[in-house]
């Protein structure tokens, strides 16, 4: 060892906290309000809002309107997933109704870096989700345009539906390319996610759990959403 030498280490890590972000799907749409706030109360980070157009999926959810009402019900960060076929017809308007977040689906009927360009250009941040089917390929020439990457883990239309454990694989490939690339982009999950599935896809390098029967359907919501931030 020189004398005198000075040891620099740049330790260069992208540090990703564990996000718990319930979903509305799940909530009692008879009281929209009260149920955002009681999350919020139990310890939500996100409010996750599922969007759905009858055609990109076989369910119709809610649209702006709701997502008008839930912003101006609380100011918790407000994750908006379209589950939509035409995303870059509605944008405007989901960023109008107070998105701090949209995530458009790589399948979906547009410009896709188009699409994502639109969002940042807003000030919002941008997400990108793929379905179980869709291989990691599918979203790799975009990586560098996101600020967030949903790998569904239920084919989307319906909550309650079961866990699909051959995501984990795919998570995994999103963590490595990642890292590979320097990008600093949030890996999300959606669909069958509590603790126990929480653990499995953040041993695969996710960081933002949705979670809507787990929670919003939970004896004590604050212990769900507690034991999804800690699995
Ligand atoms: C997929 C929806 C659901 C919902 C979560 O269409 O996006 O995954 O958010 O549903 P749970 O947590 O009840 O599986
Ligand atoms: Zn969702």
């Amino acid at each position: 060892m020189l004398r005198g030498s000075v040891c620099v280490v740049i330790a260069k890590s992208t540090h990703h906290d564990r996000i718990v972000a319930p979903s509305l799907l799940a909530a009692d749409f008879s009281k929209i309000g009260d149920e955002v706030r009681r999350a919020e109360a139990a310890g939500a980070d996100w409010m996750h809002l599922d969007v759905m157009d009858g055609h990109f999926v076989d369910n119709i959810s809610f649209g702006p309107a709701v997502v008008d009402t839930v912003n101006r019900s609380s100011p918790i960060f407000l994750d908006v997933h379209l589950m939509i076929s035409r995303p870059d017809h509605f944008l405007q308007r989901f960023i109008d109704a107070g998105a701090d977040l949209i995530t458009v689906h790589v399948e979906a009927d547009h410009d896709v870096a188009e699409t994502l360009g639109r969002i940042r250009a807003a000030g919002l941040q941008a997400g990108l989700a793929l379905n179980p089917a869709t291989p990691i390929a599918a979203v790799e020439p975009f990586l560098g345009e996101i600020d967030l990457l949903l790998c569904m883990t239920v084919v989307p239309g319906f909550g309650g539906q079961a866990f699909m454990p051959e995501v984990l694989e795919k998570i995994s490939a999103a963590a490595a390319l990642r890292s590979e690339a320097g990008h600093s982009f949030h890996i999300e999950v959606d669909g069958g996610i509590d603790a126990g599935t929480a653990a499995r896809c953040g041993s695969a390098g996710a960081n933002v759990m949705v979670a809507g029967s787990s929670t919003f359907r939970a004896a004590d919501m604050a212990a769900a959403i507690a034991a999804i931030r800690s699995a």
